[in-house]
C-alpha cells in the first residue's frame, strides 16, 4: 500500500544516544525537518519518557532501541536492522569531566568502544555519513581567542575530554582510508537552554557539574549555595568566560550537518566545526542575568578553582556560518528563561 507518510521523509538518520540532552532535541529538529528517526540508547543517563516527549512536540514517535552500543555484539545486530540508514549521529558517550578522572578506564572504553562499533557497522552496512558530537574541550587551553578550528588541537585535562580528540582522530583515519564515507566532528561549546515548550531539557544524573543545571536547582530550592570556582581569573570580574549556546540551535546544526553530508557538496570528506555564538560571558554574568530573568535570587559563594578548568574558552563561528549556513539565533537570556522553565515544569514548581 502506498505509504505517504513514508514517502515524504528525507530518509532514516540513526541518532545514538537520542534520549539524551542535546540528541532529544536534535531528534526534534530531524523529526520537524522530515527525516525519520531511530533512536538507539541503552538509557543508562537518560528516560525513556523523553520519547513520549518528543512524540507531544512533533506528532511523531522515533523509533528506539534499546541498546549498549559499547558492545559489538549488541551494535551489530540494530545497525544492520538499520542499514537502510543514510546518515549516524553519534551522541552516545559518558560526559562527566570529575567522574572520567577518578574512572578512565569507564570513560575510554564506553566512549571509544561506542564510537569504533558504530563506524565499524557503519562500513559493513554502507551507511555513508557520520556526525560526531565532539567538545571545545579538544582546544585545551588556547593562547588565541576566538577559537578557529585551524587551532591545534591538545590533550585535554580529563580522560572525557580527552576520549573526544581521540575519538576524532580515529574519525579523520576512517575518512582517509574508506573514500565512499563522509565524516563532520561538531565541536560544541557551552550548551545550555531548553525546549521551548519545556517538555524536554537537560536531566542530570544526582549533583550536576555544570554551571547551568547547578543554578536552576538551587533556585528550585533542590541545593542550597552554588559555589564559584575561582574569583581570581583574568577577566573583568576575576570568573571565567565561557561561550554558552542555546541546546535548540545546537541542535539545528546537526540538520544542517546531515544536508551537508547527504548533498555531496563537501569540500573535505572529514570536516569540523565549531558550534558556539562567538560571545563569551563569566560565570557572574550568568548569575545576574539569572537573578534578572526568573526574579529568583542566587544563594553563592566565592570558592576555590576547580582543577582542569580554563580561563576563557569562546568561538570562532565563522566557519559553520559560512559552510553549514548556520549561525547561533537565540540571546542568553532566551536559553536562561528555558532552562528555568524546564527545571519548573519538571518539579511542578
Ligand atoms: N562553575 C562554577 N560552579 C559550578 C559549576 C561550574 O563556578 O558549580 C563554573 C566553572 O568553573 C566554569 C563555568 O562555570 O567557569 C562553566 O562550567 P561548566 O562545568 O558548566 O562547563 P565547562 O566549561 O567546564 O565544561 C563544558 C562541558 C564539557 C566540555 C567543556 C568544553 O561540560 O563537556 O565545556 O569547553 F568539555
Amino acid at each position: 500500500m502506498f505509504n505517504q507518510e513514508y514517502s515524504m521523509s528525507r530518509g532514516k538518520v540513526i541518532v545514538t544516544g537520542g534520549c539524551g540532552y542535546i540528541g532529544s532535541h536534535t531528534v526534534v529538529e530531524l523529526i520537524q525537518n522530515e527525516f525519520e528517526v531511530v533512536v538507539f540508547d541503552d538509557l543508562s543517563n537518560s528516560k525513556e519518557f523523553i520519547l513520549d516527549r518528543i512524540e507531544e512536540i512533533t506528532s511523531v514517535k522515533p523509533l528506539f532501541e534499546k541498546v549498549d552500543l559499547s558492545n559489538p555484539i549488541e551494535a551489530d545486530i540494530v545497525y544492520k536492522k538499520h542499514a537502510d540508514a543514510h546518515s549516524i549521529i553519534n551522541f552516545a558517550a559518558f560526559k562527566a569531566v570529575g567522574e572520567s578522572v577518578r574512572k578512565p578506564i569507564l570513560y575510554y572504553k564506553n566512549n571509544l568502544y561506542t564510537l569504533i562499533n558504530s563506524i565499524e557497522a557503519q562500513k559493513k552496512y554502507n551507511i555513508k555519513n557520520f556526525i560526531f558530537s565532539s567538545s571545545a574541550t579538544v582546544y585545551g587551553s588556547p593562547d588565541i581567542l576566538p577559537i578557529t578550528e585551524k587551532l591545534q588541537t591538545k590533550r585535554a585535562f580529563s580522560p572525557y575530554g580527552n576520549s573526544k580528540r581521540i575519538a576524532e582522530e580515529i574519525l579523520e583515519d576512517f575518512a582517509k582510508a574508506y573514500s565512499d564515507f563522509k565524516t563532520i566532528s561538531l565541536r560544541y561549546f557551552n550548551p545550555i537552554g531548553a525546549h521551548e515548550s519545556g517538555l524536554i531539557g537537560e536531566l542530570p544524573n544526582g549533583i550536576p557539574n555544570n554551571l547551568l543545571p547547578y543554578v536552576t536547582q538551587c533556585a528550585a530550592g533542590v541545593l542550597k549555595e552554588l559555589q564559584v570556582f575561582g574569583d581570581d581569573y583574568d577577566t573583568k570580574d576575576g570568573t571565567p568566560i565561557r561561550d554558552y549556546i542555546h541546546v535548540v540551535d545546537l541542535a539545528k546544526a546537526h540538520v544542517k550537518a546531515v544536508e551537508r553530508l547527504v548533498s555531496g557538496n563537501m569540500k573535505d570528506k572529514y570536516e569540523v566545526y565549531n558550534l558556539g555564538t562567538g560571545k563569551g560571558f563569566t560565570v557572574l554574568d550568568i548569575i545576574k542575568t539569572f537573578e534578572k530573568v526568573t526574579k529568583r535570587k542566587i544563594n553563592y559563594k566565592i570558592a576555590p578553582r576547580r582543577e582542569g578548568d580554563v580561563l576563557a574558552l569562546y568561538a570562532s563561528a565563522e566557519k559553520a556560518k559560512n559552510s553549514l549556513d548556520w549561525e547561533a539565533k537565540l540571546s542568553l537570556e532566551n536559553m536562561i528563561e528555558t532552562s528555568w522553565n524546564w527545571e519548573k515544569l519538571y518539579r511542578g514548581i
